[in-house]
């Protein structure tokens, strides 16, 4: 039996083992993925543990995705970028680290929205934290032009810009809807929308139809900012997809099929929300 799963602290909230035990199931693959508990301190021995009990490797998540670099034996270029990683494969009791959140963020707007491309113009990303790096690196690997770049603090912002280099600039996180006419992409990171969370709530009035607006927030799947631009007339993408979408390039490493993202595994996620 192949054995994978998730490890995190806490790991209860983790999506992921739905995701993966549906194609398993689908699949009729002899295989496992559960979720794994392991307090901060023990990591690096909770991982040579799971590579000693012959695991194929497990998806990284809260707060273990930069150690997960650290402990690696291969980095891919994408989650050296990025600093973080969420797929660890095991092999000959080495430790491959990858990030499939970049290319998660891209599947779904390219499935979501076929008809927009990032290099169509101008990228505004709201938010400066670990899931606006991955996004970040996904646009500039699709040949964004410009990425308008704003954080409530705006040193992580900054520190982001010196990262990524001379397409990112930096705006004030209160000057936001002065630069909502001329882009064609917009991008929440934040945790701005989730349940629990404040809402974030943009003035829209000079946003475009043309802009594609997606949040990665999924809970809830339509945020305030998807209505408010879908009331404008732009297309827009949940959080979701990007959710189901990074999970297809571990499930293959580990289980040796590429799994489909479907209707019916959108629904059954969703039900577990
Ligand atoms: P993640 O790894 O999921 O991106 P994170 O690193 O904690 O998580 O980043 C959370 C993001 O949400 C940050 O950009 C954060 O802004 P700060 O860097 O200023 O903290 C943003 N965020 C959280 N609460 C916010 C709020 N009330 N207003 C504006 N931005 C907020």
């Amino acid at each position: 039996m192949i054995k994978a799963g998730v490890v995190g602290w806490p790991i209860e909230q983790s999506k992921s083992p739905i995701i993966h035990n549906y194609w398993l199931k689908k699949y009729s693959i002899n295989g496992s993925y559960e979720k794994i508990s392991c307090e901060p301190k023990d990591f690096s021995n909770c991982i040579k543990k799971l590579i000693e009990l012959d695991y194929a490797g497990v998806n990284i998540t809260v707060p273990f995705k930069e150690k997960a670099l650290e402990i690696s034996n291969t980095v891919t270029d994408c989650a050296h970028k990025i600093g973080a990683a969420n797929t660890l494969i095991f092999k000959d009791g080495k430790i491959l680290a990858d990030n499939t959140d970049a290319i998660g963020f891209i599947s779904n707007l390219r499935t979501q929205a076929p008809e927009w491309s990032a290099d169509k113009g101008t990228a505004l990303i709201l938010g400066a934290g670990g899931a606006s790096r991955s996004v970040i690196f996904s646009l500039l690997n699709e040949d964004t032009p410009k990425i308008i770049l704003t954080n409530r603090t705006r040193e992580r912002a900054e520190n982001l810009a010196v990262k990524f280099g001379k397409k990112i600039t930096v705006i004030d996180w209160s000057d936001i809807s002065l630069y909502l006419s001329d882009v064609k992409t917009i991008v929440n990171t934040t945790s701005l929308g989730m349940l629990g969370h404040s809402e974030l709530k943009l003035d829209t009035i000079n946003l475009n139809s043309e802009t594609l607006v997606t949040d990665i927030v999924y809970n809830p799947l339509r945020t305030v900012l998807l209505e408010d631009a879908y009331k404008k007339g732009c297309t827009t993408v949940d959080g979701l997809g990007m959710l189901l979408y990074q999970a297809v390039p571990g499930f293959k490493k580990w289980f040796g099929i590429e799994p489909k993202v479907t209707k019916a595994l959108r629904t059954e996620v969703l039900l577990a929300l």
